[in-house]
């Protein structure tokens, strides 16, 4: 049904009326198309960050701020979480259905025949000091992927390849990254594994049977893990990808880009920093107050990591199953995690009050996330190379569907000038 009324959108500009044709989403949401507004009224849009923006239209992610809906493909990201693995939920956004036994079957035989890191890939590792961060790392090493499989993909076949060889690479580059950080040896992949089975063993080696009880509760956890963070609709990162994808970048200069992006403490990064944060109130003897007025202060930078979203105006359903995972798993290993308390305790003093309801600030995917990742072992600096891997299949999905896209052009933003206007040289030179 249309409302003629709501088909177009109307501009009155300097004593002219200028209609703009208004374009319906599948989900009903609607978008002023304003190609034709610098050619036919001179103006342009101001709209720093890009609230109010669509960049481009897309079939991948759905995402209802108000409501706290997230579907990919059409699929609500709860049951994605509960019912299927995370290779075939890449494989859903990546190609656009479920996979089917054969096909994902063969998905996983090609990331099984990619494994193995290049040694180019592994001496790139190698030669980072210590203390670098492993995103630094891992978008180096995917940046080095690019010259080592410098060809586009012409054909779906061979963006499938890619895209298993990039998920199965990132997965061998973070565990050695990892054990390089640990002082400890690299584990070579089992390739009787699956993925999530193949990255905690090339992770922890022997440490955790990937076929004993914990093995396999680790392994659960980490894969709806990788799955809630698989993509998320037009986020800075995947932005980033689409921006630098639309110069015709070879795919693996594109997602390094969008490593860079996602590293951001306002973005990706604020998984380590919630944890930084609640170590923090707890080695300060659990003052949450005092942590909630710094927040709030004007004055004061800092920020509540793991709170807020530009879209989510709601309680993230991505938290809300993280955080069941959280009590889930650690009821599994039967082990008691501080930091756990203090987070629901400042979940709960935040949502209780004024300043952050008055903005609809809730938890967002980041405030729980970083307590599981360290109940399964994983160190702090490595939480945002986990939402990487996990963010990977989205990052491919959009690259792919740009590729795809009849409206795609170079990505190039304007401007308002603010700077000075013409002036002569000075006349001493
Ligand atoms: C991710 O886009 C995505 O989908 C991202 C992501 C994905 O899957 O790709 O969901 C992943 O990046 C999640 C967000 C992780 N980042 C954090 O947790 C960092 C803390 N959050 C904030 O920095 C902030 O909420 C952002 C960056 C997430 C969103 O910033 P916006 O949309 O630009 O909001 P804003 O800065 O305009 O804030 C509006 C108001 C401001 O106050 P006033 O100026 O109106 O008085 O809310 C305040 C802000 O100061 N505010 C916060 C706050 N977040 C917003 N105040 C205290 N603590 C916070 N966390």
């Amino acid at each position: 049904m249309t409302d003629k009324n709501l088909d177009t959108a109307q501009l009155i500009y300097d004593g002219k009326n200028y209609e703009f044709p208004v374009i319906v989403g599948s989900e009903g949401e609607r978008s002023v198309d304003i190609t034709s507004l610098r050619g036919r009224t001179g103006l342009i849009t101001y709209d720093p960050g890009y609230g109010n923006t669509g960049a481009c239209k897309s079939a991948v992610t759905f995402l209802d701020g108000e409501k706290g809906i997230l579907r990919h493909r059409g699929y609500a990201i709860d049951e994605l979480a509960q019912h299927y693995a995370f290779v075939e939920v890449s494989f859903l956004l990546i190609f656009g259905h479920l996979p089917n036994q054969t096909e994902v079957d063969e998905f996983r035989e090609q990331m099984k025949a990619n494994y193995e890191l290049q040694p180019s890939i592994i001496e790139i590792i190698k030669s980072y000091p210590d203390e670098a961060h492993p995103m630094a790392i891992l978008s180096s090493c995917c940046m080095a992927l690019s010259g080592l499989y410098p060809d586009k993909p012409q054909s779906d076949e061979e963006f499938k390849l890619a895209a298993a060889r990039m998920m199965a690479q990132f997965i061998g580059i973070a565990a050695y990254t990892y054990r390089k950080k640990m002082g400890k040896e690299f584990i070579a992949p089992n390739t009787d594994y699956g993925y999530c089975t193949n990255f905690m063993h090339m992770l922890f080696g022997d440490e955790h049977k990937c076929e004993d009880e914990l093995g396999r509760v680790i392994r659960r956890s980490l894969a709806r893990l990788l799955i809630i963070h698989s993509d998320h609709e037009q986020n800075c990162s995947t932005s980033t990808v689409r921006m630098v994808s639309s110069a015709q970048s070879n795919m693996y200069a594109s997602v390094s880009a969008g490593i860079a992006a996602l590293w951001g403490p306002l973005h990706g990064g604020a998984n380590q920093k919630v944890m930084e944060m609640l170590q923090e109130i707890k080695d300060g003897g659990g003052d949450i107050e005092k942590m909630l007025a710094r927040a709030k202060a004007k004055e004061d930078p800092f920020r509540l990591m793991g709170f807020g979203h530009r879209v989510y105006k709601t309680y993230d359903p991505r938290a809300k199953i993280a955080k069941a995972s959280c009590y889930e798993y650690l009821n599994q290993i039967g082990k008691r995690e501080g930091l756990v308390d203090i987070a629901v305790q400042l979940e709960g003093a935040a949502l209780a009050d004024e300043y952050f309801q008055e903005r609809n600030l809730y938890p967002n995917v980041d405030f729980y996330t970083g307590i599981l990742y360290r109940a399964m072992g994983i160190p702090t600096e490595m939480f945002t190379v986990l939402f990487a891997i996990g963010r990977l299949p989205g990052w491919l999905s959009h690259l792919r569907e740009l590729e795809q896209d009849p409206d795609c052009r170079i990505g190039r933003p304007r401007q308002i000038y603010t700077g000075n206007t013409a002036r002569p040289i000075p006349q001493f030179r």
